[in-house]
Formats: C-alpha cells, sequence, structure tokens
C-alpha cells in the first residue's frame, strides 16, 4: 500500500472522523449474498420504495463500498464481503474456548465497543465481548478516533476482571497484541509484528491498533476493557481516508482476505487464553514471545513525549511490559503513559 495523503490531517491524527448517515445493514447484508440484485427484488425485500433502495445504496457508498449499479440488471458489490455473526464467531472457537468467554454481543452501530463494555456490569473473570460493524465514536490511544471501514475491518473489545489491582497490569496492551498475532497465525495469517506499546504492523504499516482501558478499583478488582481494531480488506477508497501508512490481512494473506469471523473469534479465543495466564502470571511469561515479535528491537526510534521529541535505540521490553531503549550511551526504561514512539526512516 502506498503512504495514504496528510490531507484533512488537521481533523484526527488517525482516521476521519464519521459524520455520515447511518448505512443500511438489511440492504447490505442482501447484496453481501453476492451476485446481482434488482432494485424492485430488493424494495419488495426490505418493504419500501426502490427510491429508498437508491438512497441506502448512496449510504452504503458514503461509507467507501463500493455498489455497482447496471442499468436493467440491479445492484451488486465490486467485491465480496463477509458480515459479522456471533454465530459464525463462535463457530470458530472450540466449546471449552466459547465457554471461557460469557456473551459475544455483536451489533450493527455503536458508538464505541470498548464503551458499551465499560457501561456493564463487571465482567467474571471469563470476560465478556463486544463488536460492531460501525462505531460512530471509536476510540484511539492518546485521545484519537478510531474509525473502522465498514466490512473492511474488525472493531472488538474484550473485557475481564482482575483482583490484583491495576499496577499488576503493566504490560497487558503487549499481551492483547500477543494474542492478535497468536490469533491471526491461527487464521493462516503470517507476518504481522508488534510495535510498542499497541500497534500491530506488517512491513512498517499499521495493521491494527490496541486501547487498554481500566475501570474499578486501582488497588482491588478492577476491570479491563481490551479494545481491538484490525484492518480486514481495505477497500481503494476507505484507505484513502486513512492518513498514516497501512496495510490489511488481505494484502499478507496475498489478496484473499481470511473471513473476519473466523479471524474475531481465534481472537477472542486467544484473548481469553493470554489473559488468563497474565492473570496468573503477569507479562515475564510472555517476554519471550514478544521478543520474536519486536518489530522495534535494534532500530533507532523517535520517542515524542509532551513538547519533546529524542532519538534511541529500542532494546527490547523489561518484565513489566517498559520499552528499554539505550539513550547516548545509558540505558533508560520508558513507559506507555503519553508516549509516542516510531521508528526512524518511517
Ligand atoms: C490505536 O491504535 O490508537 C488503538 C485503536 C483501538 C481501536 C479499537 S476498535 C474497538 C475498540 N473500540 C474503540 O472505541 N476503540 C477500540
Amino acid at each position: 500500500m502506498s503512504r495514504a495523503s496528510l490531507k484533512k490531517a488537521a481533523e484526527t491524527p488517525a482516521r476521519r472522523p464519521a459524520h455520515r448517515a447511518a448505512a443500511a445493514p438489511e440492504l447490505l447484508a442482501l447484496l453481501a449474498r453476492g451476485g446481482e440484485v434488482s432494485g424492485a427484488e430488493l424494495a419488495a425485500t426490505l418493504g419500501v420504495t426502490r427510491a429508498a433502495v437508491w438512497k441506502q445504496v448512496e449510504q452504503l457508498r458514503a461509507r467507501g463500498l463500493g455498489v455497482l449499479a447496471e442499468a436493467g440488471r440491479g445492484y451488486r458489490l465490486d467485491a465480496p464481503i463477509e458480515l459479522l455473526d456471533a454465530a459464525r464467531i463462535a463457530a470458530a472457537m472450540t466449546p471449552r474456548e466459547r465457554e471461557r468467554i460469557g456473551a459475544i454481543d455483536v451489533r450493527w452501530q455503536i458508538d464505541s465497543t470498548s464503551s458499551e463494555l465499560a457501561r456493564g456490569a463487571d465482567p467474571l473473570p471469563n470476560a465478556r465481548a463486544c463488536l460492531a460493524e460501525i462505531q460512530t465514536a471509536g476510540r484511539g490511544r492518546r485521545g484519537r478516533r478510531w474509525q473502522t471501514p465498514l466490512a473492511g475491518g474488525i472493531a472488538l473489545s474484550f473485557a475481564r476482571r482482575f483482583d490484583g489491582g491495576m499496577a499488576s497490569l503493566s504490560g497487558l496492551s503487549l499481551v492483547a497484541g500477543i494474542a492478535v498475532l497468536r490469533a491471526l497465525a491461527d487464521a493462516g495469517v503470517a507476518g504481522a509484528a508488534l510495535k510498542w506499546p499497541n500497534d500491530i504492523v506488517a512491513k512498517g504499516q499499521k495493521l491494527g491498533g490496541i486501547l487498554v482501558e481500566l475501570g474499578g478499583d486501582a488497588l482491588g478488582p478492577c476491570r479491563a476493557v481490551v479494545g481491538i481494531g484490525l484492518n480486514v480488506r481495505i477497500g481503494a477508497e476507505q484507505g484513502s481516508a486513512i492518513d498514516q501508512p497501512w496495510t490489511d490481512l488481505a494484502s499478507l494473506a496475498g489478496g484473499e482476505a481470511p473471513s473476519r469471523n473466523a479471524v474475531a473469534g481465534r481472537m477472542l479465543a486467544r484473548l481469553a487464553e493470554a489473559l488468563d495466564a497474565f492473570g496468573a502470571s503477569g507479562f515475564a511469561a510472555f517476554e519471550r514471545e514478544y521478543a520474536e515479535h519486536d518489530a522495534l528491537h535494534g532500530r533507532e526510534i523517535a520517542v515524542a513525549s509532551g513538547s519533546e521529541t529524542w532519538t534511541a535505540i529500542a532494546d527490547g521490553v523489561t518484565s513489566r511490559g517498559a520499552l528499554r531503549v539505550v539513550r547516548g550511551g545509558r540505558a533508560i526504561e520508558v513507559d506507555s503513559g503519553e508516549v509516542s514512539v516510531r521508528a526512524t526512516g518511517e
């Protein structure tokens, strides 16, 4: 993928916000079956006029989906899509893996899957999950917006209770990253790596991001909501709205996108597994695996903290998940907080 242009960068450093009309889920579900469907058939099935069908098609197009209209034949999508489906997500897990997760809530549209889980009752240790096709107020790290391309990405949040206090959770976003890489391997996708503290990358381009938010008692039982946004297949129009170098699973897999439901199911199974192990043994149990996937190791990086930016050489992570760097010959540990890190030359 080429470096996306920086147009509209003032709106958001990550992705443009959505001010679009809600697209039509039922229409999209009909088109997602594949093939051409006439306007008359769509109108009859949906119980609306053909003009209303046209309006809904425009809403889908405004969200970057390629809906082709051929005179006298009907409408069809320019590329196949797969909508999220709770049963198909569950089918990607073993019965035992499924038991470790409570409710899996799949929504068409929501403000933010992470906000939804934060609003809910405290999760049991074996977690709850929420996924959505559209987030109207998706959040990225450091106050940025996060917009998931309709039917082209995965917006998934996973909430779990931890009893040892918030201080014991340092390194959680790195563990979530390892869980995502395990899930991608399960789905047959290789070539992804982790960029401290929260990016999933491939060949220097962003494949996804992780946002961990904590709530509850700082010293006692608390809730962690792990929110993950992953690019599965981003259309050309959708991709032009992303103002940083990006890639998607389809590109990594040689053009054929893996099933979104299968990837989502494996992500949930691997998150439940990894967060259980993290709750029992902390980040130390993941140090070696992280090192195998550390995209920054040995590279010169620029660390931005407040108004200050300095360069250093990345030297792995500590047993509590802090970034270890060498700056001017001196070893320093960097905590994620409000710091932003990028490899120089990217
Ligand atoms: C980042 O790279 O800045 C982290 C992005 C995290 C986005 C995900 S999408 C699902 C969940 N819901 C949100 O509002 N944000 C996270």
